[in-house]
């Protein structure tokens, strides 16, 4: 067995060993974990303590993958929900779709029993509206929110304060590979926007046969290149876990227009190596690593590629 974790994802980790050493499947064990994430508010970048859109609204994106079927449960900019992984596992479960966004998504978690809750932090609240207050203009604060938000996304929102969106990869007893994902997405981001976190193939990655890839930092570069995809694709047609990541980082590095930044990529294949790599990411990026040798996961830093 085998697990990976962004370092933000701590709050889980304890939780989602002890599920996998007892034999759960990796979803539901990573699901589990995920939702302890997204309930700590310590954490600046998930669930209650994450960071509101333009407006003021919490809207998180979530997703798991089954590497062993393939089948995806994703939702995105959903609002007043908290366990959001949770919800995306359910529509896996439940639904012929795929994919739930906004209203729907909200709707879908009603009926199937999730409580409506207030997602966002009084400090939260206070640190959106002080950063934008300064941003706008006299006639824009007076209009507010009743202004264009567009001209205002280039100086406030900030993609660098939601720096680890919450990535999972586990290996289970049976030998499923799967993936989970939750974040509340770039701080100030504009209403609706989706990153790569709910995305398959971009923000996430799993076949069983293969192995499995998440992606934390920039979406808007990894929705572009399907890097998640690319590196179990590259897996699948023959290349080793260290090439098809730098495969996956080559692509990343060609794009040379648009909004550029760093990614995480998280990754694992079915002979149990792991790769973690920064690209252009500042700073030291580290990650949670578990293997049924270990008895406890390790912190360990990832590689700078
Ligand atoms: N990687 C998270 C996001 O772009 O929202």
């Amino acid at each position: 067995m085998l697990f990976i974790a962004n370092a933000e994802g701590w709050p889980g980790i304890p939780t989602t060993v002890e599920m996998l050493r007892a034999g759960s499947d990796g979803l539901t064990a990573m699901v589990a974990g995920i939702s302890k994430v997204e309930a700590e508010t310590k954490v600046r970048s998930v669930g209650h303590g994450g960071w509101p859109n333009m407006l003021g609204v919490m809207e998180c994106d979530a997703a798991v993958m089954d590497g062993t079927t393939r089948a995806v449960g994703s939702v995105g900019a959903v609002p007043d929900t908290i366990p959001v992984a949770r919800l995306a596992h359910e529509v896996m479960k439940r639904l012929p779709h795929v994919m739930l966004t906004g209203a729907g998504a909200r709707r879908f978690a009603t009926e199937t029993g999730f409580s409506v809750d207030d997602v966002l932090l009084e400090d939260s609240k206070r640190v959106w509206w002080e950063r934008l207050e300064k941003e706008m203009t006299p006639e824009q604060k007076a209009a507010f929110p009743d202004t264009p938000l567009a001209p205002l996304l280039k100086t406030i929102t900030d993609p660098e304060r939601v720096r680890d969106t919450t990535v999972y990869l586990s290996a289970d007893a049976t030998r499923g590979i799967h993936a989970a994902t939750s974040t509340s997405g770039w701080a100030w981001k504009y209403p609706g926007r989706l990153g790569d976190s709910p995305i398959p193939g971009a923000g996430f990655y799993a076949d069983s046969r293969y192995g499995a890839a998440a992606c934390t930092h920039t979406g808007e570069m990894t929705m572009r290149c399907a890097t998640s995809r690319t590196i179990v694709l590259a897996m699948k047609l023959g290349y080793s876990l260290s090439d098809a990541v730098k495969l996956a980082v080559d692509e990343l590095n060609e794009l040379t227009e648009g909004f550029l930044g760093g990614v995480v990529i998280h990754a694992v294949d079915a002979k149990g190596n792991h790769e973690v790599v920064n690209f252009r990411c500042q700073g030291e990026i580290r990650y949670w690593l578990w293997d049924d040798s270990m008895p406890e996961a390790e912190l360990r830093a990832a590689k700078t590629i």
